[in-house]
């Protein structure tokens, strides 16, 4: 076990009634106050994962540990555990002090305790005034922050938020994606976030696993995963990429050389027992490349031609194609692009070695 797992998930198996088994064996350690993203695409087992922490679901078999106690055989309700769903359920016939007091009456804590902390979490959640009103009376954003204060009132171990922030536009989205972020920070429950933006995950997480198919593809920080995903699934979920094919063509003592998209001994990488014939998926960010009409000493170059631009703000990006058809997106600065006197000539794409990243495949 490691010594800083606050949440365990062991050996975890998930089969569904109708026989289909969606995890086989899943073992995820959560640190206390740490801000957990799954990141993953639909029908990868998010939900399912989040619901058997919850307790609304049982593992087939595996064991889940909340801080040092297996909660496994518990019920919702004894877990310390709490979850905030994407459409809100709030109580309709019920106030918002009342929705967000309901945890603490099921407990029954005295009534003066309560308004107290009902007005303590108003006051968090930045809805002061707002007791009285019903949750029909509410904007979506509005609605979202009741069920966070709802979710927090009784102070959990735990927080679940499965896809809390899809049902907002995209302007309120990000303000409430550092809201939640900053609340996290100020109330140091630990977080376990559900969402299937990319974008989301990596401007809220302390660390991110991303899921396919039930099991963990890369557990990391942001900046891990992105800059050196383990697989071709992560290096194409997590952001723009360009995914380009490689081949061993050469073996030295200590490094190997690639043919890149069918282009001669392109790339030299760490010989790690390589051998001839040894396929490899390459990775590299639209924003670490640079189309140059003249190849510097130690980039990577492939020669390649202009087919279309397109602005997107700051900056522009440029979709170039090699010789043998195959389209590379590059992502330039504005003020920073290369300027075409003739688009139909043989240019370059070109980047530092350092920003490739070579997976075997
Ligand atoms: N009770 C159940 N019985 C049978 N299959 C189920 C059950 N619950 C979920 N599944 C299946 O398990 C898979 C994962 O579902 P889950 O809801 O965990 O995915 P998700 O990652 O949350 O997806 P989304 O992003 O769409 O919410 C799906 O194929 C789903 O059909
Ligand atoms: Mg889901």
């Amino acid at each position: 076990m490691a010594a800083d797992a606050f949440l365990q998930l062991e050996n975890i198996v998930k089969t569904f009634d109708d026989g289909e088994t969606l995890v086989k064996n899943l073992n995820l350690h959560i640190r206390k106050g740490e801000f957990l993203t799954l990141l993953g695409p639909s029908g990868c087992g998010k939900t399912t994962t989040l619901r058997m922490i919850a307790g609304f679901e049982m593992p087939s078999s595996g064991k889940i540990i909340i801080d040092g106690e297996d909660v496994t055989d518990k019920s919702p309700n004894e877990r310390c555990v709490n979850t905030v769903f994407q459409n809100y359920a709030l109580f309709p016939h019920m106030n918002i002090a009342d929705n967000i007091a309901f945890g603490l009456k099921m407990k029954k804590v005295p009534k003066k305790q309560i308004e107290a902390k009902v007005q303590e979490m108003l006051k968090i959640v930045k809805l002061e005034g707002y007791e009285s009103r019903m949750p029909s009376q509410l904007s979506g954003g509005q609605m979202q922050r009741v069920a966070i204060a709802r979710a927090i009132i009784n102070n959990p171990k735990v927080l679940l938020l499965d896809e809390p922030l899809s049902a907002l536009d995209l302007k309120l989205r990000k303000q409430m994606q550092l809201e939640l972020k900053h609340l996290q920070r100020e109330l140091g429950i630990t977080f376990i976030f559900v969402t299937h933006d990319q974008e989301e995950a990596l401007t809220m997480s302390d660390r991110i696993v991303v899921m396919n198919k039930g099991d963990i593809e890369q557990l990391g920080t942001p900046e891990e995963l992105y800059e050196r995903p383990r697989t071709k699934f992560v290096a194409d979920f997590l952001g723009e990429t360009n995914i380009l094919e490689g081949e061993t063509i050469k073996v030295k003592e200590t490094e190997v050389l690639l043919n890149l998209e069918e282009e001669k001994d392109i790339i030299r990488i760490p010989n790690l027992n390589y051998h001839i014939g040894d396929k490899f998926i390459v990775s590299v960010r639209p924003e670490r490349i640079r189309i140059k009409d003249e190849v510097e000493e130690g980039d990577v170059w492939l020669q390649c031609k202009f087919k279309e631009r397109i602005y997107i703000g700051s900056n522009i990006k440029t979709v170039m194609v090699l010789k043998n058809g195959k389209e590379i997106i590059v992502n330039e600065p504005i003020g920073q692009n290369f300027k075409f006197d003739d688009e139909s000539a043989e240019v370059f794409v070109t980047w530092n070695p350092n920003h490739t990243v070579v997976i075997k495949a």
